[in-house]
């Protein structure tokens, strides 16, 4: 993609002090972060072989960038509301981290509906976490939505990004029980929980060279999967990820 006018205020810290080596990783992140510092964590500790070489924030702000600071990660920020549309957001956005040369784009909390044209342009090399069992709530409201279901199971879902809106296939999935008297925020903290076990587990799956995304198909040491990886049937990664119940 070609510049279109990006406008990032760069924050750059030196990535000389992110630990591990591997594969670069860009991390989009719009609030809170707490998925991109579970990433770190898994880089520092050796579970990704990869570092993350920049976070770039829609939002000003965001909480995240000071997982990012702390780390002395190279962040930006590209601020959605000084772009009159969505394509040249996108455009100036896909600028920006293709300046820092990613292996893959992991998008961790971005709450941006992106182009046909930014998803086409990372495709096969960009991944999503979303809170539901997809293909079950896509979309937004998920706790309260599988509340409301009457399912006794939810959970999180990472999958390559494609154009289809939590659409793309699905790599991994973890999920966890809807307990009596659970609302959405108690629902929503336990998801969390295991996002932070799931996406290191995932990402660092394909760092690794086992997962690749072929045409629709995720595909797990050369043969598509026939449903998505669940992070309970992987015990090193469950065993080795504090935090989760
Ligand atoms: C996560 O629950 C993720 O599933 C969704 O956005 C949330 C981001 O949380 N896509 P955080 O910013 O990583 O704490």
């Amino acid at each position: 993609m070609t510049p279109g006018g990006a406008d990032t205020s760069a924050t750059a810290g030196s990535d000389a002090l992110t630990a591990g080596s591997g594969k670069r990783l860009a991390v989009l992140i719009s609030g809170r972060g707490s998925n991109l510092k579970a990433l770190i964590d898994a880089c520092a500790d050796g579970r990704i072989s990869g570092r993350v070489i920049t976070v770039i924030s829609n939002r000003p702000g965001a909480p995240g960038l000071e997982f990012a600071h702390a780390a002395g990660i190279a962040h930006a920020v590209v601020d959605h509301r000084e772009y009159p549309d969505r394509e040249a957001f996108d455009q100036a956005l896909a600028y920006a981290i293709d300046a820092t040369d990613p292996d893959l784009v992991i998008l961790a909390g971005f709450m941006r509906i992106l182009s046909d044209a930014f998803t086409r342009h990372f495709r096969g090399r960009m991944v999503n976490i979303h809170p539901s069992l997809l293909p079950d709530f896509r979309g937004l409201h998920t706790h309260a939505r599988a509340l409301a279901s009457g399912a006794s199971r939810h959970g999180a879902s990472v999958h390559f990004v494609t154009p289809d809106l939590d659409g793309g296939p699905v790599i991994m999935q973890a999920s966890v029980p809807i307990c009596p008297g659970d609302d959405p925020d108690t629902l929503a903290a336990r998801v969390q929980l295991a996002e932070h076990c799931l996406y290191p587990a995932a990402v660092g799956m394909i760092c690794s060279g086992a997962i690749q995304e072929q045409g629709d198909h995720v595909l797990c040491d050369g043969r598509p999967l026939a449903r998505p990886l669940q992070l309970d049937d992987l015990p090193e990664a469950a065993t080795r990820c504090a935090g989760r119940s």
